[in-house]
């Protein structure tokens, strides 16, 4: 090669890693920035008529009581953690859970049903708790409100972890037998289903409850994809018209959550998007990493701005589904004024000022679910509390439901279809 031919193909290669170590920098700095603000405009609409307002909740973190599953045997088997007890006894108060939710407007209550309380033994089911479910399910109808069933909230009945979780392709059979008889017995009262809450979070619990290797880990993941597949099967043999899904957490978008998110999609949602009616989302946090590194659930910034950016990112990836906020909240620490100053009737009123400018700008957005009706069992303590009721689950043996300022705001926003014209968000982007 000639020499001059030589020094020019290196001067063109410095010239391309200097380009290339340019955008780089670019791109960090834009990523490490975070993301662009949105402008703050006037809205001109509300709410539709049909717009799902609901509250979310799950069977094991608000039923309480002593019944055989691999989360009571988890909270038995870990003194660390606060004793699970009686959680805020939705098991007995729910015709009172329901007459506060109907006092609010809502039109739609998320609820869990426990797989380890109707078969608490493979193959043998619970009259008495199944006739628990159905007075459950109507005195929701009597309240004028429709149910949102939850399959599987990351508790499952004690025998199915004893026959080694999802990792035993039995359990996919099990799941499904379960979902049958479910299905078969609400189909005419719940139009509206979850398979699995955040299975790509149930995922990492059950690798180290289970103490999983890699081959069973993804085997466990293949069993979730097969069971929530076959039961959206078994739910539309029963109803063609249900609206099936499996709600996802979101990520995040700032620097490196578009890797979660992918991560997070790989291990599930990519498997059964097909097999999903909507993307339901819950929406705690825009900034994961500072939510991690923050631990308390009380230190997580609430950014109602970032719901309309996961709503638009959403759309743009999933251009033909609706979107259902299945979970949204925010907690303090005990119920007391958070660090930070936030308060949640604000971050209520700015999200749902963010959805409706979602909404206005062509979001099929469909409803609005706030976590949670009551305070309850946080997964191994009643200190985050995220109720729009708290209740003092240690201290109070009256588990008296007392209305935090978010219980009068909820009320008026679902009361006038959304937040008005002159509503202007209180939080900073
Ligand atoms: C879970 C809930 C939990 C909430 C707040 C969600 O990811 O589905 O069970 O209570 O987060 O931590």
């Amino acid at each position: 090669m000639p020499k001059s031919t030589v020094s020019t193909s290196k001067y063109r290669a410095r010239w391309i890693v200097a380009i290339v170590l340019l955008a780089l920098l670019a791109w960090l700095g834009w990523s490490l920035k975070g993301p662009a603000q949105v402008p703050v405009v006037a809205l001109d609409s509300r709410m539709p008529a049909d717009f799902i307002w609901g509250v979310s909740s799950s069977a094991f973190q608000s039923e309480g009581g002593n019944v055989d599953s691999n989360w009571n045997r988890y909270n038995d088997s870990h003194p660390e953690q606060d004793r699970y007890g009686r959680a805020v006894d939705f098991r007995h108060r729910y015709r009172d859970d329901i007459a506060l939710a109907h006092d609010l407007g809502i039109n739609t209550y998320r609820i869990g049903i426990s797989w380890a309380r109707i078969e608490p033994q493979k193959g043998r089911f619970d009259d008495a708790e199944l006739a628990y479910y159905d007075d459950l399910m109507l005195a929701l109808k009597q309240a004028g409100i429709a149910p949102l069933i939850t399959l599987d909230h990351f508790a499952y009945p004690g025998w199915v972890a004893d026959q080694g979780g999802w990792k035993n392709p039995q359990t996919v059979a099990d799941f499904v037998a379960y979902t049958r008889l479910v299905a078969q017995r609400y189909h005419a009262d719940a139009h509206l289903w979850i398979t699995f809450n955040e299975a790509a979070f149930l995922m990492p619990g059950e690798i180290s409850v289970q103490k999983l290797g890699v081959r069973d880990s993804l085997a466990m993941r293949d069993h979730l994809t097969q069971a929530h597949r076959q039961a959206y099967d078994v739910i539309h043999q029963f109803d063609a018209n249900a609206v099936v899904t499996s709600n996802i957490v979101w990520m995040g978008d700032h620097f490196g959550d578009g890797l979660m998110r992918g991560l997070t999609n790989w291990m599930f949602l990519n498997g059964i998007e097909d097999k999903c009616d909507v993307i339901a989302i819950d929406y705690y946090a825009s900034d994961v990493f500072q939510a991690m590194r923050a631990g308390a659930h009380w230190k997580w910034k609430p950014d109602p701005a970032g719901l309309y950016r996961a709503l638009k990112i959403l759309k743009s990836e999933y251009p033909d589904k609706p979107l259902l906020i299945a979970e949204t909240g925010m907690a303090t620490e005990n119920g007391k004024p958070r660090e930070d100053g936030v308060k949640r009737e604000d971050v209520l009123r700015d999200s749902i000022y963010w959805t409706q400018r979602a909404r206005a700008d062509g979001v099929n957005v469909i409803g609005y679910m706030v976590w949670s009706l009551t305070d309850n069992f946080e997964w191994g303590s009643y200190t985050p509390r995220f109720g729009l009721y708290t209740v003092d689950a240690l201290g109070d043996p009256s588990l008296a439901r007392v209305p935090t300022a978010a219980v009068p705001a909820y009320r008026r926003i679902i009361g006038d279809g959304g937040v008005g014209n002159d509503y202007r968000p209180v939080l900073p982007q």
